[in-house]
């Protein structure tokens, strides 16, 4: 079977010539965490996943983008107001974004990116880089895409950016073409205005091995990931039956054990990938703890050493002081 590249996929759904306008207003994107993990790609080129993944967006965290065209005649990218260097590698995914639409058209771009949450920091800021990026290129060549066009697309910058095109609870369904057009993420109808995200933040070091490496190894070399579509299929239905129930247990268990599945298939790769640092796994057994005690809370992971918190409204000032340090945050506003 021909595999497609990006540009071909993306050329089929865009006009025959685009006129771009720089933008005044910044696109805002939420970050988003996963309750059931994206780990593993059918197809590295569209970032196709081998399982469909449910997310909860974060609100305000996240990243708002805006393109112009550049005055000089080369391309700039500037992250957090720092211009970045050509060959700085944030610099050119995104420039090979833009061009998936700019087709060799002669017009240097100015891109400003600012994240409010730490680059980097298994908080996942590129779901939320590449779905405001996705919207600002919307914007700049006035294309009018509907939000599903711009998920599949946010999805070829990376896998997670599906997702972050919306708020609330978000589900990427992995699809089966070959082109995937039906990967796409689309929202939950469902809110849970209750729940409640604390971000523990074990270190905001950049990472040694990003998550695209990581899942890839994981993939190649480990035999326990077999097991993992498995797993993620039957999490992604109890995380339904969860949210249509309100039932925060079977919800924070299953966000639990299916961050713990993904890192076992991660600890069980070759060169062996541990996100994990000291300070991480302290934070697991003080959460195992609480929840012995009587405290609703349960806990999840990316690919970093950070613990997200899942937890109730109703139990926000007992986790807090548990965790003075925690910042909190309200994925569907406070009442
Ligand atoms: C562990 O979306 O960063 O956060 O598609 O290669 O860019 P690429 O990967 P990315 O992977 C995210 C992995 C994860 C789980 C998740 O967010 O679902």
């Amino acid at each position: 079977m021909l595999k497609f590249t990006k540009q071909q996929v993306v050329a089929e759904y865009l006009p025959a010539s685009v006129a771009p306008q720089s933008m005044d207003d910044f696109s805002f994107a939420p970050s988003n965490i996963a309750l059931c993990k994206y780990w593993g790609k059918r197809d590295a080129e569209l970032n196709l996943p081998i399982n469909s993944s449910l997310s909860v967006s974060l609100a305000h965290l996240g990243s708002k983008t805006r393109i112009l065209l550049a005055d000089g005649g080369q391309d700039e990218v500037l992250l957090n107001g720092e211009l970045l260097a050509p060959d700085n590698s944030f610099a050119t995914k995104v420039i090979a974004f833009i061009d998936m639409f700019r087709r060799g058209a002669d017009h240097p771009v100015r891109v400003e990116t600012e994240n409010n949450i730490p680059t980097a920091a298994g908080l996942a800021s590129s779901a939320s880089g590449f779905a405001a990026l996705m919207q600002a290129v919307d914007q700049f060549y006035g294309l009018q895409l509907d939000l599903s066009l711009q998920s599949a697309f946010a999805r070829m910058g990376s896998g997670s950016a599906s997702r972050s095109l919306f708020n609330g609870f978000v589900e990427w369904q992995m699809g089966q073409r070959e082109d995937g057009m039906d990967s796409i993420a689309a929202p939950l109808a469902a809110e849970w205005p209750d729940l409640r995200i604390g971000l523990i933040k074990v270190s905001t070091a950049q990472k040694p091995v990003d998550s695209r490496s990581g899942m890839n190894r994981t993939v190649a070399t480990a035999h326990l990931y077999q097991s993992w579509p498995m797993q993620a299929a039957a999490d992604l239905s109890r995380l339904h039956t969860a949210i249509e129930s309100r039932d925060f247990e079977l919800l924070g268990q299953t966000a639990e054990q299916n961050a713990l599945s993904m890192h076992a298939t991660m600890i069980a790769s070759w060169p062996p990938l541990l996100y994990w640092q000291a300070d991480s796994v302290t934070a697991m057994h003080k959460i195992w703890q609480l929840r012995a005690d009587g405290l609703g809370l349960y806990f999840t992971m990316d690919a970093g050493p950070n613990l997200k918190v899942l937890f109730s409204a109703a139990d926000e000032a007992a986790v807090c002081e548990q965790f003075p340090d925690m910042q909190v945050i309200a994925p569907f506003g406070r009442q």
